[in-house]
């Protein structure tokens, strides 16, 4: 596999030439994957991009991306993801820092769960056998973990324990090339909360493996003083845009219930028997709503590629077949018991709507845009 170490650096002159040849250490550990290392410089003024530019003349595996002014963590990474993905086409992007808080000697760990089949490895420094520095601050070691209590409990992940580690290998293919990373939350140290949760969104299957967060080896901390304030802006506006697309869920089923109740009483009335009627008005309220799925309530995670939204298109019909049958069968059989007048017929229409809507919510979160819970 492809393994692309992403480091973002800013002001890490004393750190990233150092950073970079203990990697190229233990890259041979596992020669079976190409790794390499692309870093993300954010226009330091203490020459960090010239240290990489040296490293870069010996080593082929080197890259580095000057972003033309410093803009944050998020954006940062989000450049480095893209180059990543569209020039270096990796398998696996590793997310580390520069200041040696994250051991080198970790990386080749999280990589064995990507090759034991794990799509998010995230280096946790809050699941047993992992710490963060006992030097910390009371306040900081606070926020820290009460950060990540909170993130748990409002995002309901519960089989997360740190939120906000740097520290972390994901699987492209599925994953992060479907993440809208345009649409990224923060442009600073909180996108972080912004792709664990959409990964786990996507399905990815998560490990967490233990990590003992050193202290920074050299230079400044770089994290945002409005870090908190914006974390938490993060969470509370991820949980709300779920229930955002869970309301536009809903409003969907109601258009195509207007659309599937007139338009069976129309054919009712004029064409059809009720049976058929039932089943003609079933089919095109499910066109209409997989049209309105796709691009709006589930609009961030539409399907994309046409041979994608085909087969999406195919379980959509067969599985939506299933309550349109059964109900024109109800229906069928409550106008031959009780007579064919309009209470009796929309009646059984409608016990057969409610299960048509369990039916299809099923399939819909759990198949065709699976992720969403
Ligand atoms: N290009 C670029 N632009 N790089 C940046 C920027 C930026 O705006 N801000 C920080 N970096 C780089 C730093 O040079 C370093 O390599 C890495 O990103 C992490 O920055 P630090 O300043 O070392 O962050 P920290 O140690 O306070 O925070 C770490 O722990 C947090 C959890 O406590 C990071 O791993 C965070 O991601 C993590 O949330
Ligand atoms: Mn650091």
């Amino acid at each position: 596999m492809k393994i692309v170490i992403v480091i973002p650096t800013y002001n890490e002159a004393e750190n990233i030439g150092r950073l970079t040849d203990v990697l190229q250490q233990e890259f041979l550990k596992r020669p079976q994957h190409d790794f390499h290392i692309l870093v993300v410089e954010g226009n330091s003024p203490d020459g960090t991009a010239n240290i990489v530019r040296e490293k870069m003349k010996s080593n082929l595996n080197v890259h580095l991306l000057m972003e033309k002014v410093k803009a944050g963590l998020g954006a940062a990474y989000v450049y480095g993801f893209r180059e990543a993905m569209n020039e270096l086409k990796a398998d696996v992007i590793v997310e580390m820092d520069a200041d040696f808080q994250h051991d080198p000697k970790d990386m080749v760990r999280l990589i064995d769960e990507i090759d034991n089949g794990y799509d998010y490895v995230i280096g946790s420094r809050f699941t047993k056998g992992g710490s963060i520095p006992e030097e910390w601050a009371f306040k900081r070691k606070f926020f820290s973990v009460g950060g990540n209590i909170f993130s748990k409990l409002v995002l309901g992940i519960f089989n997360v324990n740190d939120f906000t580690s740097g520290f972390k290998a994901s699987r492209v293919k599925g994953f992060v090339d479907r993440l809208s990373l345009d649409k990224i939350l923060s442009q600073g140290f909180a996108y972080k909360i912004d792709l664990l949760f959409k990964m786990h969104r996507l399905g990815a299957k998560i490990k967490e493996v233990p990590i003992k967060f050193g202290l920074r080896d050299r230079g400044d901390s770089k994290m945002e003083k409005n870090n908190l304030r914006d974390s938490l802006r993060v969470v509370v506006l991820l949980r709300y845009n779920e229930n955002k697309s869970f309301v536009k869920f809903l409003f969907v089923g109601v258009a195509g219930f207007i659309v599937d109740a007139s338009l069976f009483n129309i054919l009712r009335i004029s064409i059809l028997s009720s049976r058929n009627a039932a089943l003609a008005s079933g089919f095109v309220a499910m066109m209409v709503t997989f049209l309105l799925n796709n691009y709006w309530s589930f609009g961030e995670r539409k399907i994309e590629g046409v041979k994608e939204k085909v087969l999406g298109f195919v379980i959509y019909i067969t599985s939506s077949f299933i309550p349109i049958f059964v109900r024109s069968k109800l229906v069928g059989f409550a106008v031959s018991t009780f007579g064919d007048t309009a209470l009796v017929s929309n009646t059984a229409f409608l016990i057969g709507i409610i299960f048509g809507l369990i039916w299809n919510f099923t399939v819909y979160s759990k198949i065709i845009w699976k992720g969403k819970k």
